[in-house]
Order: structure tokens, then C-alpha cells, then sequence
């Protein structure tokens, strides 16, 4: 069975309460179970982290890499400026999809900038709760392609 984990940065956990317009009217525990239903549906198992904190996501990421196939990490505000989650994500050993809710490219100047996804194999924005099920689908095609631990 395919195993994903699943990544979210600062402040995802207040999604329902934070601009509903950018964002939707979604909890993040809305999202996960729709995320769930979907890949349940495709046989593939979820592990679904988030964090406040920059070094817990890194160290979920270095203590999970072994552990599921591929990443899909939102890594939220830390995207513009954390080269440690870059360097985190580089050194794992299994592909990974950047995702974001909104368009980062249609907003402030400095959401267009990615530090992270040059550390991934590709990035998904602007498609709300739906940006996370293209990656599961992009993730599960991409495996089954590829050998596992081949970037
Ligand atoms: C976000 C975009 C980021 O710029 C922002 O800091 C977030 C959410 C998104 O999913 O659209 O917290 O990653």
C-alpha cells in the first residue's frame, strides 16, 4: 500500500477563522477528511502532520522519509524564507509536491517566491483543498513510474 505523509506549516491549523476569501471556509481537519476519503478510495494511506514550529516539521520530515513513499508538504509562510525546510527536503530521499491553497503568485510580492520548491519535484497552487488531492494523484502516478527512493 502506497504511504504519503502529509505536511502543514504555521497557521493552517486556523483555517475556517483566517481570510476566507484567500483561503475558503474550510478547517484544516475539513480538509484532511476529504483528503482522506480521496485517497482511501485510491488504497493509499495518509500520515498527517502540522506544525507551528520549523524544526518539527523538519524533524518530521527527516524521522518520516523512511517511512512513507512520497511528501506533500504546504509549508505555509516558512515557503518565501526557510532554506533549513529546503535543506530538509533535499536531503530526504523520496519525492516531494509543494502545495498551496491560494495562488501565491497572484498575491503580496513576496508569496511569489519559493525557497522550498526548487527542493521539490513540482508545486500545486490556488486550487483550495483541491491542491492537495492533484498531489496525491501527481505523487501515486509518479510512483508508479518510478522506483521507490529515486528522486
Ligand atoms: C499558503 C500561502 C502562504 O503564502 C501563506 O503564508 C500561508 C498559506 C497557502 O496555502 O496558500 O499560510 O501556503
Amino acid at each position: 500500500m502506497l504511504k504519503i505523509g502529509i505536511i502543514n506549516g504555521p497557521n493552517l491549523n486556523m483555517l475556517g477563522k483566517r481570510d476566507q476569501k484567500i483561503y475558503g471556509n474550510l478547517t484544516l481537519e475539513e480538509i484532511n477528511c476529504k483528503i482522506k476519503s480521496f485517497a482511501e478510495k485510491k488504497g493509499i494511506e495518509l500520515v498527517i502532520t502540522q506544525s507551528n514550529f520549523e524544526g518539527e516539521i523538519i524533524e518530521f520530515i527527516q524521522q518520516n522519509s523512511s517511512q512513507v513513499d512520497g511528501l506533500i508538504i504546504n509549508p505555509a509562510a516558512y515557503t518565501h524564507y526557510s532554506y533549513a525546510i529546503a535543506d530538509a527536503l533535499r536531503d530526504c530521499s523520496i519525492p516531494v509536491i509543494e502545495v498551496h491553497l491560494s495562488n501565491i503568485f497572484s498575491r503580496e510580492d513576496f508569496r511569489g517566491k519559493s525557497v522550498t520548491a526548487p527542493a521539490c519535484i513540482g508545486q500545486i497552487a490556488g486550487f483550495g483543498c483541491q491542491s492537495y488531492i492533484l498531489a496525491i494523484h501527481a505523487l501515486q502516478d509518479l510512483l508508479k513510474k518510478k522506483p521507490k527512493k529515486i528522486k
